[in-house]
């Protein structure tokens, strides 16, 4: 079961018999929709349930004991499971597989209905559960290249969906430090067609006695940050820089190509 690798799960609050989750997880991963129902099931034929999308198409549905395939929307269907054995415990989760970035931002509802017994009582539907879909596609590489005739250093990622965060850090005598936001400048585009994303930073680095420097990016999605680092070989140097539009000095070169990637 190593779709449960790789799913983050969070607890967002609990208000009345209704339970609002999110899911973030991978592209191409499955997604977990936990919910568990209050009401007492004694036997699954007094049990109906379904799970729908905010654009009310439906994933699941479940009639008296059997599956309904019939009610499922085009999208959903044989990429959902459920785990008919569980249900007898108020389980009525389901597993949807083959995540694409469609499906993000997607929320999903859980609706019951427990039959009592008399015939004559009147049925309610419930709203039980609701779930926040959220998938990513990683960013597997970051990249840092130094111009030292522009005194920038330009940071890229690519082929990664939500949008990125990216920011800078730098080292000076031990401690790091955040890059001043003005000294940065970041473009991001999306492929209109695989809805991935690339992602540009230009630095342009600040005069002082800097040791390193190190470009972060932030998914938030995954909750997992990228970071690469630049770093001057011989300790601490001051770039001096007379002003932004300076050009090259022989000291930044000097001291730029002493840059060596980590
Ligand atoms: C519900 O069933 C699913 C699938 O078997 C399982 O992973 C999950 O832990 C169960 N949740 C509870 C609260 O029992
Ligand atoms: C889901 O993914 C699996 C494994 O990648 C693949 O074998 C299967 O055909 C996919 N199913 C659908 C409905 O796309
Ligand atoms: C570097 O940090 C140490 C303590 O961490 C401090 O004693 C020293 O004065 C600092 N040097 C400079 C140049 O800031
Ligand atoms: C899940 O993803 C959403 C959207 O990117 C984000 O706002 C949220 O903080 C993420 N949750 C966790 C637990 O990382
Ligand atoms: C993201 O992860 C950090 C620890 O790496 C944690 O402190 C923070 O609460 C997480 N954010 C969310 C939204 O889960
Ligand atoms: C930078 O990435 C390395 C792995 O490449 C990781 O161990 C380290 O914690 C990261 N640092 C930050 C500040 O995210």
């Amino acid at each position: 079961m190593d779709f449960l690798l790789g799913l983050l799960f969070t607890l967002l609050f609990v208000s009345d018999s209704k339970l609002v989750h999110s899911v973030n997880t991978t592209i191409m991963d499955s997604a977990l929709l936990l919910c568990r129902t209050s009401e007492k099931i004694t036997d699954l034929r007094n049990l109906r349930f379904y799970w729908q999308d905010d654009r009310k198409k439906v994933l699941y549905s479940f009639n008296k004991g059997e599956e309904m395939p019939g009610h499922i929307s085009d999208r959903y269907l044989k990429r959902v499971s459920a785990f008919p054995q569980d249900m007898i415990t108020g389980n009525i989760s389901v597993l949807l597989n083959n995540l694409t970035l469609e499906d993000n931002g997607r929320i999903f509802e859980a609706y019951t209905t427990v039959f009592t017994g008399s015939e004559t009582t009147i049925l309610q539907t419930t709203q039980v559960c609701q779930i926040n879909l959220y998938v990513t596609v990683p960013y597997k590489d970051i990249r840092l290249a130094v111009h030292t005739d522009t005194m920038t250093s330009v940071c890229t990622v690519h082929g990664g969906f939500p949008a990125p965060e990216i920011y800078w850090t730098a080292h000076h005598n031990g401690s790091e430090s955040l890059v001043d936001p003005r000294d940065v400048h970041t473009t991001t585009a999306q492929d209109p067609e695989s809805l991935l994303y690339t992602s540009s930073s230009t630095l342009h680095i600040p005069a002082g006695p800097h040791q390193a420097l190190t470009c972060l990016c932030h998914n938030p999605t995954l909750n997992a940050t990228l970071n690469t680092t630049y770093t001057l070989s011989k300790g601490a140097a001051v770039w001096s820089l007379p002003g932004r539009s300076a050009g090259l000095t022989v000291a930044a070169a000097l001291l730029l190509t002493a840059l060596q990637q980590l």
